[in-house]
């Protein structure tokens, strides 16, 4: 039988004796971390990792900024692989293919060894050098991991762009970061076809002095067979150097580049994975996410590796062919730890439970849900179906800035709750605020902002934007933007962005940014995108445009998967005569929003428009007559929301 891993007690799931006999968290982790949490993360540092060179300082706040382990020396590439090689037939890498007629590879840490070392010479021998930026646009084949890791082992940045993002996406990317290399594929396989990721690649640099190495998709884990074996030394980096840099979605229509710093970075991905997921050397995770995004780095990439551990790299669609394709692959890879999206479960949990009943996954221990909030019928049906009701689910809170995951249960700590993202990681503290960073009484609903000493991995930068890097800290607190709330017991339920940004599907997406690829088109006056409630994708964009001139919906919708990617089309289109907004011109999207869910949209009379509400009404109405019963807009009612939108 199965061990279990989580029981019952009163309202919560604890961890079992075995939980807490295999956790790799000490039992005293959290008091050593409340008695001095400097100290804590030295301690760790010093015993998980090779460091090149001790540091001198372990933390050392500036008036610009922070930073950890200083004047310590190390290399994440040699940290991740090479100090593997006592145990060289280890896989490192298991791939699936979406095809399930092309075999399963298997890459060991020696074979991954052999192929980061002939990427890093591929990347020299096209001139990129220690602080250079490179940009990969890559589906998930072994090869995004190696270049990431070739990146690493020469002291190159690495800026890894979502596969599924535009041409002119990537274009964005490659100009704020300045690239020079761009690693791509020819093609992957999606739902059976092939998608010709060149051509986007192409498109994106046309006119640009940018070298591009295509991998072969044919080839792929095996792009360096025959070649005769390189080393390439690792680099030594500072533990403030660069590691790497990612792009993502903030208030206004331009990316941002997060910057991550080496040592503080590999730390928290190392022991994050250790803890969070009890990952053991030769255990097998499974994170679900594109290597694109942060978690796709932490989870897919860097931290199971930085433990010795096996990482699943699986190219297709998890209910592709079939809806229990994923199920599947968790009894063939046998997987240990599977981390996805609330997402992804909500589209298993369509399928019923029937389907469940065939796999006993009797190899999983830990499951794992990140990316967006995950309400309690999902998250029961995951501890149900999926863990049999023996493995705890574990949800984590984090972003991009914080480089790993910062709010959760540890497994063999508990307790795992429904909708409670839980505690801050021992030695990270985190608390709720307003937006003037005073203290919200428990209870209340507020801001989540981390309190320095930071922890390690947190952002260090802004890529070429240093104004937009001070705006993340509200005085000496960095503010999360997202809204929480903590109860009496100091646990933490995260309710949602406090900002413009949106989760669609588990992807951050900026309003602006789709907004600004409308408004790109021609006969466009003005966009404006609000997200609305969705059974499976958690949140969708929908547009409301004003134009003049004839313009279709589906040239809204072309413009921004042309833009941005499919992932950001709006799921529905109103062309509307006018925009709701304040006398000072701000769009108020929390009217639309109050429209788009049959809600009362309150009061409108600091509008200067307030006879455009209703006629929006009737336009969603005729859309959705469900949504008919909500009374008409009272205009002498209560002033609509505390904080405005976004200025026009
Ligand atoms: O709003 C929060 C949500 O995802 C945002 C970060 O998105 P991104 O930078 O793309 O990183 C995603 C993966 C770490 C957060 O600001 N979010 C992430 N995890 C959770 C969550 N919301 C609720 N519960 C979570 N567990």
């Amino acid at each position: 039988m199965a061990t279990k891993y989580v029981e019952k007690k009163g309202k919560f799931f604890v961890p079992t004796k075995a939980a807490k006999e295999e956790s790799l968290a000490p039992q005293d982790i959290y008091k050593r971390a409340k008695a001095d949490r400097v100290k804590l993360w030295g301690e760790l540092a010093r015993d998980g990792l090779s460091w090149a060179k001790p540091w001198s300082k372990t933390y050392e706040q500036t008036s610009n900024g922070f930073g950890w382990f200083v004047g310590g020396k190390l290399n994440l590439c040699y940290n991740a692989v090479d100090r593997h090689l006592n145990n060289p037939d280890q896989t490192a890498i298991i791939f699936v293919p979406e095809d399930v007629n092309e075999k399963p590879q298997y890459i060991s840490y020696f074979e991954l060894y052999k192929q980061v070392n002939q990427a890093a010479a591929l990347l020299k021998e096209k001139g990129v050098k220690k602080g250079d930026v490179v940009a990969i646009y890559l589906p998930m084949i072994p090869e995004a991991l190696i270049f990431m890791l070739a990146c690493a082992r020469i002291g190159a940045i690495h800026s890894v762009v979502f596969s599924a993002f535009s041409a002119d996406a990537l274009k964005t990317r490659i100009e704020d970061g300045g690239a020079k290399v761009l690693v791509t594929a020819n093609y992957y396989s999606r739902k059976g076809k092939k998608v010709e990721l060149e051509k986007d690649a192409d498109k994106a640099i046309t006119g640009m002095q940018v070298t591009k190495i295509v991998v072969d998709r044919a080839k792929s884990g095996k792009m360096f067979e025959g070649k005769a074996d390189v080393i390439v030394k690792p680099e030594v980096m500072e533990s403030e150097d660069i590691a790497l840099l990612l792009y993502t979605s903030g208030t206004t229509g331009k990316p941002k580049g997060v910057m991550h710093a080496v040592g503080g970075y590999t730390v928290q991905a190392y022991y994050t994975s250790r803890f969070v997921f009890n990952l053991k050397p030769g255990e097998v995770m499974w994170c679900t996410a594109d290597i694109g995004w942060i978690t796709g780095h932490t989870y897919a990439c860097y931290g199971p590796l930085l433990n010795g551990a096996t990482t699943v790299i699986f190219e297709g669609l998890p209910n592709h062919p079939t809806p229990d394709r994923f199920m599947q692959i968790i009894e063939q890879q046998k997987v240990n730890v599977f981390y996805t999206a609330p997402t992804a479960l909500r589209m298993f949990a369509l399928e019923g439970s029937d389907y469940a009943k065939k796999y006993k996954m009797e190899s999983l221990k830990i499951l794992g849900s990140v990316g967006e909030p995950i309400d309690e019928k999902t998250w029961m049906w995951f501890f149900d179906n999926i863990g049999k009701g023996r493995c705890p689910v574990i949800d984590t809170y984090w972003q991009t800035e914080t480089g790993s995951a910062v709010i959760m249960s540890l497994p063999g700590h508990g307790p795992f709750i429904p909708t409670y993202a839980a505690v801050t990681f021992p030695g990270i503290e985190f608390d709720v605020f307003d937006e003037k960073g005073k203290k919200v009484p428990n209870g209340k609903e507020g801001i989540l902002m981390e309190k320095p000493p930071y922890s390690p991995a947190l952002i260090r930068g802004v890529w070429k934007n240093e104004e937009r890097y001070k705006k993340y800290f509200v005085g000496k607190l960095y503010n999360a933007e997202d809204n929480a709330i903590m109860d009496k017991n100091g646990r933490f339920r995260i309710l949602g962005r406090a900002d413009d940004v949106i989760k669609v599907a588990g992807h951050r997406l900026s309003t602006a940014e789709i907004e600004d690829a409308i408004d790109g088109l021609k006969g466009v006056v003005e966009a404006v995108i609000v997200g609305k409630n969705d059974a499976l994708r958690g949140v969708v964009p929908v547009a409301f445009v004003k134009t003049k001139g004839d313009i279709t919906e589906e040239q809204v919708v072309g413009k921004v998967i042309e833009r941005i990617g499919p992932i950001a089309k709006p799921a529905e289109v109103y062309f509307v005569e006018d925009i709701p907004k304040t006398r000072s011109g701000k769009m108020m999207r929390r009217v639309l929003r109050a429209l788009l869910h049959g809600e009362d949209a309150g009061n409108i009379m600091t509008l200067i428009n307030p006879e455009c509400v209703n006629k929006i009404k009737a336009q969603v109405e005729a859309k959705h007559p469900e949504l008919k019963n909500v009374k008409p807009v009272d205009s002498k009612a209560a002033p609509v929301g505390k904080k405005e939108d976004k200025k026009k």
